[in-house]
């Protein structure tokens, strides 16, 4: 069981004396960032703000802390290699990595579920309108949940399939063992969308047996502006990367160059080092729990705030009935009311802090027809105290509004 309290008390903005704390259930969009991710950057920055590969002391100590980043990274989803992790600045660009050096020419056939962040549609049918690939879409279950039957029919002559592992529309996680197994017979490669699971499930992606993987550091307890892209070596081996520069190559000459192996052929510039230490502060920070004490956690959390929305006429919970189905997700909309308007009141009234909009997944609701919504998210600092003045202010705002 997780000790709340003394959860809050590693995080500034949870545990301050001065000033309102505020009620902050949007961790789905950004994490909050424990004391030791902030010191483990400003250490960077105060004592050896230089870059790595350069043999000076400095530089080495950079050198040594990136590495030690990226070995932190590699235990944490089990990757084989170190080679393997590619630091990126977030989910959307390792997810443009992949679709800017795979190869894909016209006519391969892409396949996405009918509830991807635009960061996992808009690539792909750039792609369409660029080159003439195919994007074909997995059409869910009504409730949301992901359909294997609608999916297997689709997967012949498939050469990529890209997939939300968790999403962050309404906290269903799609079954990717089961999806890579059946992509795999067919010939087809995978990759996850593990932004909004990587926080809240232990990922293996040898277990998985996944072929690349894109998450982000800010959803984890991380910095903002970094990332991870996950490939099998021998996979990454092959993709050209689209992205070149200082450090990705080994020597050049006018008219010619050598790049160096992966990664560095993926990370080109200099690199942000303090974010790269401070997401392996955070891989640190979020190793000493067990994924079945923060699932239970949100559970408790999400049951609560299910059972007294269902009690209210007039509240569509996206997704699911089931809050186990969902995640640390409870995104709902109010029939008639804007959600924009929802969420400032419920700031203004009670420094609550939660998300409106289409949270990035804009096919979703026009094909729904719906304006938006308003999400709680939950992470493992989050309190039944929380949870229940979000209950109590809803309420009062909806007699207002
Ligand atoms: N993907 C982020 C969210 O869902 C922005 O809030």
């Amino acid at each position: 069981m997780l000790n709340t309290h003394k959860i809050r008390a590693d995080f500034n903005i949870l545990s301050k004396k001065d000033g309102k704390i505020p009620m902050y259930l949007d961790s789905a969009c950004m994490s909050l960032k424990p004391n030791s991710v902030v010191e483990a950057m400003n250490d960077y920055y105060f004592n050896f703000p230089a870059c790595d590969r350069s043999l000076h002391k400095l530089g080495s100590t950079v050198t040594k802390k990136v590495k030690e980043a990226r070995e932190l990274v590699a235990k944490f989803i089990n990757a084989k290699n170190l080679d393997e992790i590619i630091f990126t600045r977030n989910t959307t660009e390792g997810i443009n990595l992949l679709a800017n050096s795979f190869g894909l020419v016209k006519g391969d056939v892409v396949l996405v579920s009918d509830k991807e962040h635009n960061s996992n549609l808009v690539p792909w049918l750039l792609l369409r309108d660029r080159v003439g690939i195919v994007v074909k879409i997995i059409s869910s279950n009504v409730n949301g949940t992901f359909n294997l039957d609608n999916f297997s029919k689709l997967i012949s002559g498939v050469k990529l399939v890209s997939i939300v592992h968790t999403s962050n529309l309404d906290g269903v996680t799609n079954p990717a063992k089961e999806i890579i197994e059946i992509a795999h017979q067919n010939n087809a490669l995978v990759c996850l969308d593990a932004a909004q699971s990587i926080p809240h499930r232990k990922i293996d992606v040898q277990d998985l047996d996944v072929d690349f993987l894109a998450f982000s550091g800010h959803k984890m307890f991380g910095p903002t502006g970094t990332g991870v892209f996950y490939g099998k070596s021998k996979l990454l081996e092959k993709l050209s990367p689209f992205l070149v520069g200082g450090d990705t190559v080994e020597f050049s000459t006018y008219d010619s160059y050598k790049m160096l192996p992966v990664p560095e052929k993926f990370e080109a510039g200099l690199q942000n080092y303090a974010g790269i230490i401070g997401l392996g502060e955070a891989v640190k920070y979020l190793s000493q729990f067990d994924f079945e004490d923060i699932v239970e956690h949100e559970l408790k959390l999400n049951s609560y705030i299910t059972t007294e929305l269902k009690k209210i006429s007039g509240i569509n919970i996206i997704g699911p009935e089931d809050p186990k189905l969902r995640s640390g997700i409870v995104n709902f909309y109010i029939e008639g009311t804007d959600m924009h308007k929802f969420v400032i009141m419920l700031d203004e009234m009670a420094n609550i802090e939660i998300r409106s909009g289409q949270h990035c997944v804009h096919s979703w609701f026009a094909d729904k027809k719906i304006y938006n919504s308003a999400r709680v998210s939950l992470y493992l600092y989050n309190t039944i105290e929380e949870a229940e003045a979000f209950i109590t202010n809803l309420k009062k705002i909806i007699e207002i509004l």
